[in-house]
């Protein structure tokens, strides 16, 4: 079914491949519960939006009906090469997509003619190990690289060009809004001070260097949360997570009238920030009716589109985050599909105006 859908996602001759299973490939984070809730027992489509080196899913094919098909998509050329080689074993079941997902889901057909009902759709979002451990990428503070932290080199602007045209009040207001860096104020002047700034190696030393005597001693590298501003900033990390999130809904299958589960959404986040948007779009797909409590009847309409199935932010537990220290971070939120609501009703609600959410963790 997916075999005409894609181009630009498999390595071509003579770039290198990656021996599927192998075991340079990090375990995906918090993987057995990620195929409890989205290995699908009917056949249908299962998109991993961020398919990276492919770990999730290889676990959710292998846990899935033996006629479900996989759309994997990832805007990392590098990943998906990987990924292609790890998904080998399932031949025309794979297809893999290069692009960004928010894009991809809101125009799916564009990439598979007849995508039939969507089963389940994971985002495992951030950064990949694959980035991490790949010095030349520049995505570590282990190693001196460029100073670039795009996730596809071939769209936007490096990080070293942002901090260039950046002026001292925008860089405050970037470290503090993105980095959420309490020394926002005294990095940004001092990376104003020390421009062009071209390395991870130098960004690393000038934040180092700015920061009070404490903060350069604590657990983290004093650079982590600068990194992670500018990584955020130059991806548009955040404002992805939010635009795709109405069409991921949208796309769930509903459940058949004679029986069966709904289409399935899992997110994966590793910081507040990414998790928020996601906690609130869960909640209010999740909630049905807004009218305030003190309304007699109902005025909003408001249904429930998917009932949640993760109570509060799942958390890897210390077994995992012992054996990938990566995971420590993680939060798992899941939703399923209702019956009775058309795409678009979906889709509208998801992208409404967001009530407070629910009190949970
Ligand atoms: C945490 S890794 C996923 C690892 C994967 N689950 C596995 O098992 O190997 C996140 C991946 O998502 C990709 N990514 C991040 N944001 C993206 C976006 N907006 N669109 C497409 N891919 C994205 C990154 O390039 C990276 O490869």
């Amino acid at each position: 079914m997916l075999a005409a859908a894609l181009g630009g996602a498999t390595p071509g001759p003579g770039e290198p491949h990656e021996p599927a299973g192998s075991d340079a490939v990090h375990e995906p984070v918090l993987r057995d519960r990620v195929t409890a809730l989205l290995a699908t027992p009917d056949p249908g489509l299962v998109i991993d939006a961020t398919v990276g080196a492919g770990g999730h899913a290889r676990a959710l094919l292998e846990a899935s009906h033996p006629e479900t098909t996989l759309l994997g998509i990832d805007r990392d050329a590098d990943a998906l090469a990987v990924a292609d080689a790890r998904l080998a074993d399932w031949g025309e079941r794979v297809a893999l997509v290069h692009g960004a997902f928010d894009e991809v889901l809101a125009d799916l057909e564009a990439v598979v003619a007849d995508p039939g009902p969507v089963r389940a759709i994971l985002l495992d979002l951030g950064v990949s190990s694959l980035q991490l451990d790949t010095p030349e990428r520049g995505f570590s503070l282990r190693f001196d690289a460029p100073l670039d932290l795009r996730m596809d080199p071939s769209q936007g602007e490096p990080a070293r060009a942002l901090l260039e045209r950046l002026d001292e009040p925008e860089l405050t207001a970037l470290l503090r809004d993105l980095g959420e860096e309490r020394h926002a104020r005294r990095i940004a002047r001092a990376l104003v001070r020390a421009r062009p700034i071209t390395t991870t190696g130098a960004l690393a030393e000038v934040v180092a260097g700015a920061v009070p005597t404490p903060a350069r001693h604590g657990p983290r590298h004093p650079a982590t949360r600068t990194f992670q501003a500018l990584r955020l900033a130059v991806n548009g990390e955040l404002e992805r997570v939010r635009a795709a999130l109405p069409p991921a809904l949208a796309r769930l299958a509903a459940p058949d009238p004679a029986g069966g589960r709904g289409g399935r959404l899992a997110v994966l986040a590793y910081h507040s920030l990414e998790d928020r948007p996601v906690k609130r779009a869960l909640a209010t797909a999740a909630q049905g009716c807004v009218c305030p409590p003190d309304l007699p009847v109902c005025g909003c309409g408001r249904t429930p589109t998917v009932r949640l199935l993760t109570r509060g932010a799942e958390r890897p537990d210390d077994a995992e985050v012992a054996r990938n220290p990566r995971a420590r971070s993680a939060r798992l939120r899941a939703a399923e599909r209702l019956p009775d609501t058309s795409s678009s009703d979906v889709a509208s609600r998801a992208g409404a105006p967001q009530p407070p959410p629910p009190p949970t963790a």
